[in-house]
């Protein structure tokens, strides 16, 4: 007998996509570099499914029927690329290694490239859902050549999430599109989990409610159309009581969140893109402002104060204005991400299709919501659309939210609350209506100082003022 599918990694993620595997009826072979944790699967949960565990990787190797598909679930970097060195010497033409970490893109073209030489097909997967969804049912980003998704999508297919019966799981597109777009999935969840943090601040610092009412605002809100997981998991966060001091779970945890790394690897490549995704980008930065513990040490030190007791207060409900302001934020979040998705498609070459990346997002991961419907609809309707906010349904949306959006961040600002995910939001839809951007200015100032020439609102060509000539303009070229 051969197993039709083999996982090397056998930590929680490894070890539950092969247990989802095996559950489907799928004969797995196992690997791990301690036979330890394979013997331990194997006795939890032998019972589940067919396995057929290894101690060396050459009888891993054999064990698999051909062409051989081989997980790999161990850390990304370095560890990754010695798995690969270990097992593609044991592999043969046409076979399959599958990076199925949370690689960065750069790394998976490269060692797809390097693999293909060989004769081997490398496929970067990008998982979310955590050890639950990979258990249970994932979201699924496959990249690499379209041939390896002929033998390896039916699989994945199978243990993926399942919304109406249509697998969240798509050939994203070749080389590294599927470790990308998974990438763009974790800015998009930093983004999203900044600005719910930034509601649940403004109702417990300006609305003066607890830790169990934001809960149940958050419960409520769950069930409109901010419907989603980490909607549903803050209510339950909120909720949570510590058994030791019987305070709010919230109130005993270090106000520092912790990264590991992809949401900045999100914004390095939109900024060598050139796509604003300001949301993703506020919302790294404001982990690691809430990192900088000398700086914060200093602030508090030297007392850097803050607004006068005459500050504003709200005008208009709060919890309905927050309730606006979030959607509005969100959406501008996700039309970032979707950006810089379609601009790395067209840089890449990788024909990737916005829709179907919203579709297999609807479930399985961990910004599954229920709006990504419409951002299906809205892809599906026009795949080259330039930014999410024209579409109707957002565009509707956002300016039936726009002036409770403003209402909030003016309260965040006169009351001293930052806001950075709220405001930047705002700043970013404005700039996409202004008429005039002071651009115009900052042209000026580049001719001046620089030489660097600008255009003209009324003829074409590339001009340049002599700037010490009192204003008398001379056309260069
Ligand atoms: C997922 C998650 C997963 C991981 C995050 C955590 O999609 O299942 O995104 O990949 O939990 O990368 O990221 P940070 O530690 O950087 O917050």
């Amino acid at each position: 007998q051969k197993a039709q599918i083999g996982v090397t990694g056998l930590a929680v993620m490894g070890r539950n996509l092969a247990r989802n595997f095996a559950r489907h009826g799928h004969t797995v072979a196992l690997h791990n570099r301690s036979y330890g944790r394979t013997k331990e699967l194997v006795e939890e949960f032998g019972h589940e499914g067919t396995f057929l565990p290894s101690e060396s990787a050459a009888d891993f190797v054999a064990s698999l029927e051909r062409p051989r598909r081989v997980v790999i679930m161990v850390k990304a970097g370095p560890a990754t690329d010695a798995v690969i060195d270990e097992f593609a010497p044991l592999l043969e033409e046409g076979d399959m290694l599958i990076d199925a970490g949370n690689a960065h893109y750069a790394d998976t073209r490269r060692r797809e490239a390097a693999l293909k030489a060989k004769g081997l097909h490398f496929v970067g997967v990008g998982v979310s859902g955590g050890e639950e969804g990979a258990l249970h049912g994932p979201s699924i980003m496959p990249g690499g050549p379209k041939e390896s998704y002929e033998a390896l999508g039916p699989l994945l297919e199978d243990i993926a999430a399942k919304v109406d019966g249509v697998p969240c799981c798509v050939h994203v597109g070749p080389d590294g599109a599927g470790h990308f777009v998974k990438m763009v999935h974790n800015g998009i969840e930093y983004a999203d989990m900044q600005l719910i943090a930034e509601a649940y601040d403004l109702l417990r610092q300006v609305g003066g409610h607890s830790p169990a009412e934001i809960a149940d605002i958050f419960k409520g809100w769950n069930e409109g159309r901010l419907g989603s997981y980490l909607i549903e998991i803050t209510a339950e966060v909120l909720k949570q009581v510590d058994a030791s001091t019987g305070k709010p779970f919230v109130d005993i945890v270090v106000d520092r969140a912790e990264q590991k790394g992809t949401g900045r690897w999100t914004v390095q490549a939109a900024l060598d893109l050139g796509v604003p995704v300001s949301g993703i980008a506020e919302s790294v930065f404001a982990r690691a402002i809430s990192g900088g513990v000398p700086e914060r040490t200093a602030a508090a030190e030297a007392g850097l104060p803050g607004p006068s007791a005459t500050a504003g207060q709200h005008t208009g409900d709060l919890v309905a204005d927050v309730e606006q302001a979030l959607f509005a934020s969100k959406i501008v979040a996700y039309a970032q991400g979707f950006q810089q998705i379609q601009a790395a498609s067209k840089e890449y070459d990788w024909d990737i299709n916005p829709g179907e990346m919203a579709k297999i997002w609807r479930d399985g991961c961990i910004i599954r919501a229920k709006f990504l419907d419409f951002i299906k609809q809205a892809y599906d309707k026009n795949a080259a659309l330039p930014t999410l906010l024209v579409d109707q349904y957002f565009l509707d949306a956002v300016s039936g939210a726009q002036d409770a959006w403003r209402r909030v961040a003016v309260t965040a600002a006169q009351q001293g609350i930052p806001a950075p995910g709220f405001s930047s939001a705002l700043a970013y839809y404005d700039s996409l209506r202004a008429s005039r951007l002071p651009a115009a200015l900052i042209q000026g100032q580049r001719d001046f100082f620089g030489a660097h020439t600008y255009q003209r609102v009324d003829k074409p060509g590339s001009f340049h003022t002599l700037w010490a000539a009192e204003g008398r303009p001379e056309v260069d070229a």
